[in-house]
């Protein structure tokens, strides 16, 4: 896969400036002329009031450089439900009376369907703007984003056990019917097929987070305990599902903050400074003012 877009996200624990971090950075690097899509996937979207400009489900263009989006997470479970219920019926025919759309406003509660939701925006997010040099991820705090990273690890188990499965199953019952087409030897089992789309679906979203080449994961923490605790924590469970942090930002710095320890926790890791601002971080030109004034030539967190 070669491809010269990056995808930076930002995660860490509520309230400490994620949203706030991922439009400093799309503004950044919109206004050094880079083309950037910053997408908010946290269904309690802050980019409308940090922009002070209303935002949908598609990009808006703010300037030649910079869109933004934030995902409407209804849409995407809806899409998402429709997809599964098709896939159903194709596999179901006495299931014509089924319609999961009736059900939407208990379904879409459901625990787990959030990051469904959340991925699937995600891959049609990054598959439909190749054309960018870099897409910014706003996220949704710790638990639902740390979901949203698991994902593509848990469902390949639970797939991997289901061709097993299917596959002892076939071969028991010694139902596999190859056909030949030319030299070619071919399975028919719909079944296989459709767990080998999905286990190819999903090693590709997962080789992209594990590829901090092309994919940036920022924790963004401030300068007290239970952010850093919190932060400590992200950085851990990431590294469960192979997936490395990038940088650290320190956002809402102040003064005299000894940074010893989060230098020693987070060795490895690029560290940055964001001071707190006295005037607030909304609009346009706010964000370009603070950017000029506070954020130097670093690009280790793109
Ligand atoms: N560097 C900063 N200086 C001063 N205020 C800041 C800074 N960064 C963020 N803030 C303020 O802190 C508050 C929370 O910021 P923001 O909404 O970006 O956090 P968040 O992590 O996205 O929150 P949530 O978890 O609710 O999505 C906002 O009022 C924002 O303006
Ligand atoms: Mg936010």
């Amino acid at each position: 896969m070669s491809r010269k877009r990056k995808d930076i996200f930002f995660l860490g624990k509520g309230g400490v400036g994620k949203s706030t971090v991922s439009a400093l950075t799309a503004v950044r690097l919109a206004l050094q002329g880079k083309n950037v899509l910053l997408v908010s996937l946290d269904p309690a979207h802050n980019q409308s009031d940090i922009f002070q400009m209303e935002f949908s489900g598609n990009p808006r263009e703010i300037n030649r450089n910079l869109s933004v989006q934030e995902i409407d997470i209804d849409k995407q479970i809806k899409n998402y439900l429709s997809a599964v219920e098709s896939q159903v019926k194709r596999s179901y025919s006495y299931l014509t009376a089924l319609n999961l759309e009736n059900y939407f406003g208990i379904i879409k509660y459901s625990p787990g369907i959030e990051e469904y939701a959340l991925l699937a925006a995600y891959s049609e997010i990054t598959g439909n703007n190749g054309d960018k040099d870099f897409i910014i991820f706003d996220m949704p705090p710790t638990a639902l984003a740390l979901k949203f990273f698991g994902l593509p690890k848990l469902s390949l188990l639970w797939l991997n056990k289901l061709l097993e499965l299917r596959n002892e199953i076939l071969r028991k019952r010694e139902i596999i019917t190859k056909i030949k087409f030319g030299k070619r030897e071919v399975e028919r089992d719909k079944l296989i097929n459709k767990l080998s789309e999905q286990v190819a679906k999903y090693n590709e979203v997962k080789s992209a987070f594990e590829n901090n080449g092309l994919t940036k994961i920022n924790l963004v923490l401030n300068p007290d305990e239970l952010s850093f605790s919190e932060s400590e924590l992200i950085k851990k469970k990431l590294e469960e599902f192979g997936i490395t942090v990038s940088g650290i930002i320190v956002n809402k710095y102040v003064r005299g903050y000894g940074l010893s320890r989060i230098k020693e926790k987070f060795n490895s890791t690029d560290l940055k400074i964001l001071p707190a601002s006295e005037s607030p971080l909304l609009g346009f030109p706010a964000l370009e003012n603070y950017i000029h004034s506070n954020w130097d030539n670093d690009t280790s967190f793109e």
